[in-house]
């Protein structure tokens, strides 16, 4: 397995291998089985896989967690290099942006819910810089998570609107054994928070299955969802949308298909999960 900390570095090593496939994982880094999970879809895409750890400082708010998000490049190093990846592209903070960007992508509608709302800014500093990523490494597979959806589609519609030649894959949520969705975000959690969050993905379980049975009002699955997290965890929710899928469009009566999304704040960390209900 190769690394590199340079855009020339990760250029010149990917060069003799662009006549095959390069399938590429852009991550921040303190890599879990989700992260694993997305490698593993990307050596069966492509001959060769990349990826890139780096925490991007353009995509945290100024009260969010970037100076106490987890880092650990040898551990991070170690995983890649038992998961069969080929190249790792850890760039430092002045290498991807050695003076502030001029130029930032901005977003619509797309970031006009959620997390676009929540988090202002997130969303342009993510789409800026797999943007960059993607000039660097130019894949012809990226491979991205479902757990965080909403990223994902944006993803998918800059690939669309700025003709990237990559084709984006979605790969469903790792979870614990306890339903928590794995995160690089989980080791900030106190003990009894831990023991607490399994419950975001249990009343989102719950909900499944009553929309399943025939409950249609969002309002009150939402309710169903709060109360259940609210009284089971020291937790507050943060956001709790339901939206029909993939239209993203706001849903009273839950008819087709939808996506539960939320984000639940503990203490010091946010964590966020979603529930694809097909119908
Ligand atoms: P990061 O949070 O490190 O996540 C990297 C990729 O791993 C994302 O596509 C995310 O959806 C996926 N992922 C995280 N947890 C997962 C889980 N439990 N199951 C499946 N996939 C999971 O997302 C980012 O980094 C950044 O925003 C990035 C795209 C790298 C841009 O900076």
């Amino acid at each position: 397995m190769k690394n590199t900390d340079t855009i020339e570095g990760i250029r010149s090593i990917l060069k003799p291998l662009r006549t095959s496939d390069i399938a590429f994982v852009p991550t921040m880094g303190y890599l879990h089985e989700g992260h694993v999970a997305l490698i593993e879809e990307a050596r069966r895409r492509g001959d060769t896989v990349v990826v890139s750890i780096f925490v991007n400082p353009l995509q945290f708010g100024p009260d969010e967690d970037l100076e106490s998000y987890p880092r650990d490049l040898e551990q991070d190093l170690e995983i890649c290099r038992q998961a069969g990846v080929d190249v790792v592209f850890h760039p430092s903070e002045e290498e991807m942006y050695p003076e502030p960007p001029e130029l930032q992508l901005g977003l619509k509608s797309m970031a006009s819910i959620l997390d676009g709302i929540r988090r202002p800014g997130h969303f342009e500093g993510v789409v800026t810089v797999v943007n960059k990523l993607f000039n660097i490494i130019r894949p012809d597979f990226a491979v991205f998570g479902e757990k965080d959806r909403q990223q994902l589609m944006i993803i998918k519609r800059m690939v669309q609107d700025f003709n990237h030649e990559v084709e984006v894959i979605g790969v469903p949520t790792e979870r614990e054994h306890d339903g928590l969705a794995k995160s690089s975000r989980n080791v900030n959690l106190s003990e009894s928070e831990r023991t607490e969050a399994p419950e975001i993905h249990l009343a989102l379980v719950k909900a499944e299955e009553s929309i399943k049975h025939g409950k249609v009002d969002a309002e009150a699955i939402k309710e169903d969802i709060r109360t259940h997290i609210e009284s089971k965890t020291s937790a507050h929710v943060d956001d709790l949308q339901i939206y029909t899928h993939p239209g993203l469009d706001a849903v009273q009566n839950i008819e087709g298909d939808a996506i539960i999304f939320i984000a639940v704040k503990f203490e010091r960390t946010r964590l966020i999960d979603n529930m694809l209900v097909m119908k």
